[in-house]
Parts: structure tokens; C-alpha cells; sequence
């Protein structure tokens, strides 16, 4: 998969993307990601990429032309079809299956909106959806496009170790995952559950079984609905 992804604020991307399992990704071939500064795309000298909004109001709005051009130069180097996805608290609120979708994609571009936001224009023309990950405002689409980024990678085949980890996540088959316990068996007078070091596996299995039906019932009975719907 290729990412691209537009930004005011490039540098804000080295911590999270160098990282971890998205690093391993772009190691192991999986993943192409190029983060594109939108200031690289204006044509005057002071690399200009907000005004003023249109019938007043506070704050800046970035503006439609640098995108455009930015979105241009960057589809020029993909072959094949992108999907332009920009961030914004108005979209639709993402979740797993949303980055299921993602992950089978070949060609990603993210803009990251900034300030009181982007011109309308970039919405209607420009991008093919918009991503929301959760009912609050951020400061700009930066942190949003990392969180949809890092979740949907890891979901390309071959990118986590072990593939069997994604089967028993949290949201698969609309159940939150079971407790998840480590050495040592004992900790202060705090024990695991003796079924755990038992070495029954089918006893281990129903045991996991029924904590993630519990669990979901308890957090998330919206998931257990959605199951029966
Ligand atoms: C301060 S916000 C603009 C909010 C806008 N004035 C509004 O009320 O809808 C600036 C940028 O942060 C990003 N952003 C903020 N909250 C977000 C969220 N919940 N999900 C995704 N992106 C978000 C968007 O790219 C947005 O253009």
C-alpha cells in the first residue's frame, strides 16, 4: 500500500510513523508513506496556505488552491486510483470495519485540515470521504490521520508477526477481547485465574469465550445488538 499524506505540520509525523509496526511495515515492503508539506505548494514567497473566511469570523481557513495543487503533484507519482481522504470532525465516525475497508486499499492521501479548518471546495471537489475519529475538535487532522493510519496498516496482510492476534481483537465479531494476563501468576495477593495456568486449552478457550461475551455486555452492549440485528 502507498499513504500519502498532506500537512501543515510534517514534522508532528516522525514519532508515531518511524515507530513500531508501521516502521516494520515500510521494512518489510508493505507500506510506502511519504508525508508532504501543503506549504511546498504555494506559489508565493511566504509560502501562504490560510486567509480569512469568506462573510467574516474568527480565525483562518486553509485554502483551496494549495491543496489542489498538492493533491495533483502526488496523484501524478501514484499509479493507478487514490482515495483522497480528508479529516474532519463533521465526517463519518471511524471504527474497525471502516479500517478493514482501508486496508484493502492500494493508494491512501490524507489531508490534514488546520486553524477553523479547510474551504468547503476541498470537501465537494476534492475528497473522496471524510473521516471523524470521535465527537470532540482537534487542534488539526494531524493526530486523526496518524490514529487511522496506525489502525488500518496493521491490518494489511503480513504486517503483524502473528496474523492469528487479529482474530480475537477487540471488535471482531462485534465482541471486545477477553482479559489478558502475564507472569508472574502471582503478583502482591492479586492470582490470574487459576483456569488460565491450568494448561486446559479448551477450558482456557470457553473461559475466554464467556469473559469477552461478559465484557461486551457490560462495556458495549450496543456490539452484542449489532450481532443479533
Ligand atoms: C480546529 S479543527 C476545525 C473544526 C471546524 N471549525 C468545525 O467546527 O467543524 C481543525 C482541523 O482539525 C481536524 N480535526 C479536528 N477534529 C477532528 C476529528 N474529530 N476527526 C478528524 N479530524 C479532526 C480537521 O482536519 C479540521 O479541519
Amino acid at each position: 500500500m502507498r499513504i500519502d499524506i498532506i500537512s501543515i505540520f510534517p514534522k508532528m509525523f516522525s514519532a508515531v510513523l518511524d515507530e513500531s509496526i508501521i516502521k516494520r511495515a515500510q521494512i518489510k515492503g508493505k507500506l510506502n508513506l511519504f508525508i508532504h508539506d501543503l506549504r511546498d505548494y504555494t506559489l508565493d514567497k511566504h509560502h501562504k496556505v490560510d486567509d480569512r473566511p469568506f462573510g467574516g469570523g474568527s480565525g483562518m481557513v486553509l485554502q483551496v488552491e494549495p491543496i489542489y495543487r498538492a493533491l495533483a503533484a502526488v496523484k501524478k507519482k501514484i499509479k493507478g486510483k487514490s482515495r483522497v481522504i480528508l479529516l474532519c470532525p463533521q465526517g463519518k465516525k471511524y471504527n474497525q470495519g471502516h479500517a478493514k475497508k482501508l486496508s484493502k486499499c492500494t493508494n491512501l492521501i490524507f489531508i490534514c485540515g488546520h486553524y477553523e479548518g479547510i474551504d468547503e471546495r476541498v470537501r465537494l471537489h476534492l475528497a473522496d470521504e471524510e473521516i471523524s475519529i470521535g465527537d470532540y475538535v482537534l487542534t488539526g487532522g494531524e493526530l486523526a490521520a496518524m490514529v487511522v493510519v496506525d489502525s488500518l496498516v496493521r491490518l494489511i496482510p503480513g504486517v503483524l508477526g502473528d496474523k492469528n492476534s487479529l482474530n480475537f481483537e477487540s471488535f471482531e465479531g462485534n465482541l471486545l477481547e477477553y482479559p489478558q494476563y502475564s507472569r508472574p501468576a502471582q503478583f502482591k495477593n492479586w492470582r490470574v485465574p487459576e483456569v488460565l495456568v491450568s494448561g486446559a486449552h479448551h477450558k482456557i478457550e470457553s473461559w475466554r469465550r464467556v469473559q469477552s461475551l461478559k465484557r461486551t455486555g457490560a462495556r458495549r452492549p450496543d456490539l452484542l445488538q449489532k450481532n443479533k440485528g
